[in-house]
């Protein structure tokens, strides 16, 4: 059995992933109302990828005979009015994930559970990834955002964006 601080974190981290994958919706929803469907889909592929990492610590913990709590979603409440805004809000939260994953972590390896941390190896690595995606973005959108034609262009780029499953098989 895992122990009770780091079962509880990992079952919080679940609902932090679900929630994840609903902003990222909700992001999609902005970009798909103002016609920009290339973000609004390089954003849909994102919450299939966050509901993958949801699914991932909750198999993670049945692995492991923990019993799994689901808890409610929040609202996402973001009211945007440009079309930057969502991309410095994902990167903000990517950020705040890294630092939960950190935590966990932290915990993990004060109670010497070797098991929990090799398990957040990959969660570690990713937020690597998913940091620098959302960073990439927002430099991207810096360059090239205020010209219509490069915005076109990109939001193109962002349309080939295709979902492929988690390389962590549990
Ligand atoms: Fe599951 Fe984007 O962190």
């Amino acid at each position: 059995m895992l122990d009770e601080k780091v079962r509880e974190l990992l079952n919080t981290q679940i609902n932090k992933e679900f929630y994840s994958a609903y902003l990222y919706l909700d992001f999609s929803n902005y970009y798909a109302d103002q016609g920009l469907n290339g973000f609004a889909n390089w954003y849909k592929v994102q919450a299939q990828e966050e509901r993958d990492h949801a699914v991932l610590f909750m198999q993670y913990l049945q692995n492991n005979g923990c019993k799994v709590t689901l808890d409610g979603i929040d609202k996402p409440d973001n009211e945007f009015t440009s079309f930057s805004e969502p991309l410095h809000a994902g990167y903000e939260h990517e950020q705040y994930v890294t630092g939960l994953i950190h935590t966990i972590y932290a915990m993990a390896s004060e109670q010497k559970d070797f098991r929990t941390m090799q398990f957040l190896d990959w969660f570690v690595k990713e937020q690597g990834e998913e940091e620098s995606n959302a960073e990439g973005l927002i430099k991207k959108f810096d360059l090239f955002g205020a010209d219509p034609r490069a915005l076109y262009i990109l939001d193109n780029e962002l349309a080939a964006r295709v979902y492929s499953a988690p390389s962590l098989v549990l």
